[in-house]
């Protein structure tokens, strides 16, 4: 009865253990939830007002498909400020979420016959993203101990006549991993010579712990087919809110709004108004929001290192960490895979992860430390508990 289109999407891992944690949290389990891919941070109460506002001034109708040009405006000053690019609003297209523009993009641009390359471990809407438009993901390594740059010699082998796309997501979800400069162009160089489309998915561009954060499109000198994504979700605690835009080519940002246009009209007319506020109203807050995860970081990070057999590299942003459980994994034992620990963890301890598989290394667990102080703390105590038994 349903088209082959929807046989290629699956669903995705981490609302599906959002989901879970509701479940156990209805039944009155102490749940923790370190599942969730949003800050624990409302959000800020200039945003919000604006929000108010919108709807009391009545900002409450259609607006143009592709956003409105004061938010595309604001756009732009935020591109120029933060990340020294520098677009004209028809180069901008408001969406609803970073993830409706990555959906959009790649709709525009891809299709049957088409290769995507997907940097592994990814962010599990990237291959979906590409499957629905027909076309086929293509995974390349990367190494953890190098924020999971790109292991390059894989990438040249995997680019063929076929390939049409390459999508970069630094900082990375699921691995907080931030990559060097020299390593993002490498693979614009790359993508150069091959003549394709680089997404650079930056919708956590704002939280970077240890270096200022530099666009793709800045690093690159021939950057017309690199399309950047940013969001307000993230850096601003606006994921409810729905906001994301991507800034690039005119043609294939015309080509998205013609295909926004017929399927959701416009991003919400009130959440268009707040993000204006959050883009170009004060900022205070995303930095304070960052120093707080910066020490939930260190504080992760220094835990699951002391834990007998875990590994965990330093992630430069994001809010996830991801952990190596590989040598309490194998065959012969009770957890053969990151489903049976992610399953353990939650079942066992009510603690909610996403087992690394979704992200396609079952070696691994995700961890979001957008969770409070007492929360992470409670949940490592839970994960040294949970691995003294399994040893
Ligand atoms: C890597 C990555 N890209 C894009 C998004 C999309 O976020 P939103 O649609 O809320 O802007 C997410 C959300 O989890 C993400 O992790």
């Amino acid at each position: 009865m349903l088209t082959d289109r929807i046989g290629r999407i699956t669903p995705s891992a981490t609302l599906v253990m959002t989901a879970k944690a509701a479940e156990l949290r209805a039944a009155g389990k102490p749940v923790i939830n370190l599942s969730v891919g949003e800050p624990d941070f409302p959000t800020p109460e200039n945003i919000r007002n604006a929000g108010k506002r919108a709807i009391d001034e009545g900002h409450t109708r259609y607006t143009p498909e592709g956003g409105t040009l004061e938010l595309k405006k604001a756009v732009v000053k935020k591109l120029s400020r933060d990340n020294d690019l520098h677009y004209d609003t028809s180069q901008i297209l408001i969406s609803c979420g970073g993830k409706h523009s990555l959906y959009n993009a790649c709709q525009a641009l891809f299709q049957s016959g088409d290769e995507v390359i997907i940097f592994s471990p990814y962010w599990v809407s990237f291959p979906d993203f590409v499957s629905v438009t027909g076309a086929k993901p293509i995974f390349v390594n990367t190494d953890p101990a190098r924020q999971f740059e790109p292991v390059m010699d894989d990438l040249k082998a995997k680019i063929t006549s076929r390939t049409k796309g390459i999508i970069i997501n630094s900082p990375s979800n699921p691995t907080g991993g931030v990559w060097s400069d020299e390593a993002v162009l490498k693979v614009l160089e790359i993508a150069e010579t091959a003549g394709v489309w680089v997404f650079s998915d930056e919708c956590y561009e704002q939280l970077t712990y240890d270096r200022t954060y530099i666009s793709t499109a800045m690093l690159g000198e021939n950057t017309e087919k690199v399309l950047t994504f940013q969001s307000c979700s993230k850096t601003y605690a606006m994921t409810g809110w729905r906001i994301g835009y991507t800034a690039g080519d005119e043609k294939v940002i015309k080509a998205m709004g013609k295909l926004q246009g017929q399927s959701t009209s416009c991003p919400s007319s009130i959440a268009q108004v707040a993000a204006i506020e959050a883009l170009i109203g004060d900022q205070s807050e995303v930095t304070i929001m960052r120093n707080v995860f910066k020490k939930r970081r260190d504080y992760i990070v220094t835990r699951l290192n002391e834990m007998n057999g875990v590994h965990c590299d330093t992630p430069g942003g994001a809010f996830y960490v991801f952990p190596d459980f590989s040598s309490y994994m194998g065959d012969d034992r009770n957890i053969q895979s990151s489903n049976d620990l992610s399953m353990y963890l939650l079942e066992q301890k009510a603690v909610v992860t996403v087992a690394g598989k979704a992200f396609g290394s079952d070696g691994n667990v995700r961890f979001s430390y957008a969770a409070s102080d007492e929360d992470l703390a409670r949940a490592m105590d839970l994960v040294e508990e949970t691995l003294k038994e399994l040893e």
